[in-house]
């Protein structure tokens, strides 16, 4: 399908849809568009290069709430599926209950929700576009845009990985306990560890028996910002 026809097939779910899912309409204009080519049509979605930055930016920021706040109960969730129907509202109520910023920012909750729907259905991670930095190094910029606001929690892709050994380094801004967890793209747990860092960074080594899409989640004991991840290796 040409990405006009999708454009066209999301409209027209659009003018279908209660007003109260498009009333918002700055933040949820921004962000509406993807949610319902999710729906109505994912594989071109998926298929076709994303086309705003912004889209970009506001379905990062959910996948990073999602796969750190959500996560923790409905990681690896990969049966049943969701859709628009009368249990939207309550799992509104829900996601809320869980995750309060997302009051009344129907964007948000809307793309939550599309994420377990794209987990359930594919049992995969939902995909992001983002760009690995040079040498697996970010720095407090990047990691900016793969933490929640509020906990300074973080979820970044780290890209396809050889199987070997590697260093895994990372720098907080004050010395905090944290949980850092490393996962493939099956769900299955690589690393698992909580740590008190050394002062404010903390090395790690670990070993990847196979190749394949690797994902790095943080949680912080208390609010303090990642300021540097690295990933060394293969050797
Ligand atoms: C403390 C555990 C917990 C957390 C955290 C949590 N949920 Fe849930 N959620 C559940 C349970 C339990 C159910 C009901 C059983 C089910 O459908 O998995 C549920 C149901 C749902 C449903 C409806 C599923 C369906 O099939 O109808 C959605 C949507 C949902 N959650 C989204 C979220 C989102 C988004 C977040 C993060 C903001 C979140 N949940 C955080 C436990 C949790």
């Amino acid at each position: 399908m040409l990405r006009s026809t999708a454009a066209a097939a999301a409209a027209a779910i659009l003018q279908s849809m209660p007003r109260a899912y498009t009333k918002r309409s700055s933040p949820a204009a921004r962000a509406i568009v993807p949610v319902l080519l999710l729906g109505a049509a994912l594989a071109t979605l998926l298929g076709a290069p994303r086309s705003a930055p912004a889209q970009e930016e506001a379905f990062t920021e959910s996948v990073v709430i999602f796969n750190t706040v959500c996560a923790k109960c409905h990681e690896a969730q990969c049966s049943g599926r969701l859709s628009f129907d009368s249990r939207y509202e309550s799992a509104v109520r829900h996601i809320v209950r869980h995750y309060g910023p997302a009051d009344g920012k129907a964007w948000l909750q809307k793309e939550l929700f599309a994420i377990l729907d794209y987990m359930k259905r594919h049992c995969a991670y939902y995909p992001m576009d983002v760009p690995l930095p040079p040498k697996r190094a970010w720095g407090p910029e990047m990691l900016q845009r793969f933490g929640t606001l509020l906990e300074h929690d973080y979820f970044i892709p780290l890209g396809p990985m050889e199987a070997g050994a590697y260093r895994l380094e990372l720098q907080l801004a004050e010395a905090t306990r944290v949980t850092v967890q490393l996962v493939d793209a099956s769900f299955e747990m690589v690393v698992d560890e909580c740590r008190m860092p050394d002062g404010t960074g903390l090395t790690l080594p670990f070993r990847l028996e196979q190749a394949g899409e690797l994902y790095f989640r943080l949680y912080t004991d208390r609010p303090v910002a990642l300021t540097r991840l690295a990933v060394e290796g293969p050797s």
